[in-house]
């Protein structure tokens, strides 16, 4: 089944080092057919161990993550991806190259157990091939990249389209995650999967069962979001993890393409003669004075302002900044001046305090009658001394 058309992948591996630890795996693989391989951790693992503690037994399993790239450059060539979902599953290598050519993948294993890295170099040669004229897309829901780059799922896949196709001839021509292409990253949940899109290719043209999702009734299903109807016949999924969602199901007709437009004629690269080059008018020239006035002078003329302002409050203003001559006199004057204004202010509160006080404040206070004692006359340590001496507001005491 998985027979005609498939392609070999010649692989030859160059031992150069002495223990075979810089290999270079050469690859020879078809344009416009999907590519995958998968990077053992098995693999991997040997050359992070000395031998001799292999033959020990001693078998290891160390989480490992890759990190692949284009040799001198720092990404993946455009089709090439690369997936590991977690440390301890193997990781894939996988894209559809569109363009003949070679590229030289390094893949830089890090065990994350002790921290070592081992290299590995891909030389992988894209030779060009027939596309397949009839495509068409599939969307499998509940699956996730990563289980389905396995070439035994790829195999699972690959034969329930087949039947759904009616041929045998068939071959992937591209398998990418749904996130790829503007899918959702689902909940972490059971049953909640990122989706995966299969592209398959064929020279046979579609079967019955494909071009029933071209029709109008189809169609209608589809937007209404009603459950479509596809007659017993059509279903072929064999895993229910296989089976494809229908309102995605994609079909290309590559026979039927437009032709590209035509190549743009290329002209000699000489002007033809006659006529003066007229340069382009160059933009009208901008007055630039009111930015100036605006960003510089008006700023300018604000820290002038304030600056004089600060100078007057700092040194014509200032009390006690005298002539040397005048000194002590304007000195004495000031402290008389404190003085003055001391004990006037003293007076005002103390005439405040003139007031009867609450009575709540009172000694012996009853609070149910509001009766209190007679306030003490004699000695009252409520009234204050400076009061006692002159105070012109108060006519309870002699001056
Ligand atoms: C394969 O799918 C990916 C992701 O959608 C896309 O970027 C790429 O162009 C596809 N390749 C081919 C050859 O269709």
């Amino acid at each position: 089944m998985a027979g005609c058309g498939s392609w070999l992948f010649f692989v030859s591996v160059w031992a150069v080092g002495l223990l075979g630890a810089k290999a270079e795996i050469k690859l020879t693989i078809p344009v416009g057919r999907l590519f995958t391989y998968e990077l053992l951790r098995e693999t991997f693992q040997s050359d992070f161990e000395p031998l001799s503690k292999l033959y020990a037994g001693r078998l290891y399993d160390d989480p490992m993550i890759f990190k692949c790239n284009q040799q001198n450059f720092p990404d993946l060539p455009e089709w090439l991806r690369f997936t590991q979902r977690h440390p301890f599953d193997n990781g894939f290598l996988y894209g559809t190259p569109t363009t003949p050519g070679k590229s030289i993948i390094e893949v830089y294993a890090v065990n994350k157990r002790s921290y070592e890295t081992t290299r590995q170099i891909f030389v992988i040669k894209a030779v060009s091939e027939r596309m397949p004229p009839f495509q068409a897309e599939f969307f499998i829901k509940l699956r996730e990249i990563e289980k389905v780059l396995p070439s035994s799922v790829q195999g699972e896949i690959k034969q329930d389209l087949q039947k759904l196709w009616d041929t045998e001839a068939l071959e992937i021509v591209n398998i990418s995650n749904a996130l790829d292409r503007g899918g959702r990253v689902p909940l972490p949940i059971a049953g909640h999967f990122e989706g995966v899109y299969v592209k398959v290719g064929s020279e046979h043209y579609f079967s019955e069962c494909l071009l029933r999702t071209l029709s109008s009734e189809h169609g209608r299903q589809c937007t209404a979001g009603t459950k479509v109807k596809v007659p017993g016949g059509c279903n072929f999924c064999s895993i229910p993890s296989n089976c494809i969602s229908w309102c995605k199901t994609e079909l290309f007709d590559l026979t039927k393409q437009e032709p590209a437009p035509p190549a743009p004629t290329v002209g000699s690269g000489i002007m033809e003669a006659g006529g003066d080059f007229n340069p382009p008018d160059s933009p009208p020239s901008r007055d630039y004075f009111p930015d100036y006035m605006v960003t510089v002078i008006v700023p300018l003329i604000l820290a002038l302002v304030l600056f004089i302002m600060l100078a007057y409050i700092m040194f014509g203003r200032r009390e006690g900044v005298v002539k040397r001559d005048e000194r002590t006199n304007q000195i004495q004057l000031y402290h008389h001046h404190t003085i003055h204004g001391n004990t006037d202010e003293l007076r005002d509160m103390a005439g405040n305090r003139g007031l009867p006080p609450p009575l709540s404040t009172l000694p012996m206070f009853n609070y149910r009658t509001g009766e209190g004692a007679p306030p003490l006359q004699s000695d009252s340590p409520t009234i204050p001394l400076i009061m006692a001496q002159h105070d012109p507001y108060s006519d309870t005491l002699p001056r």
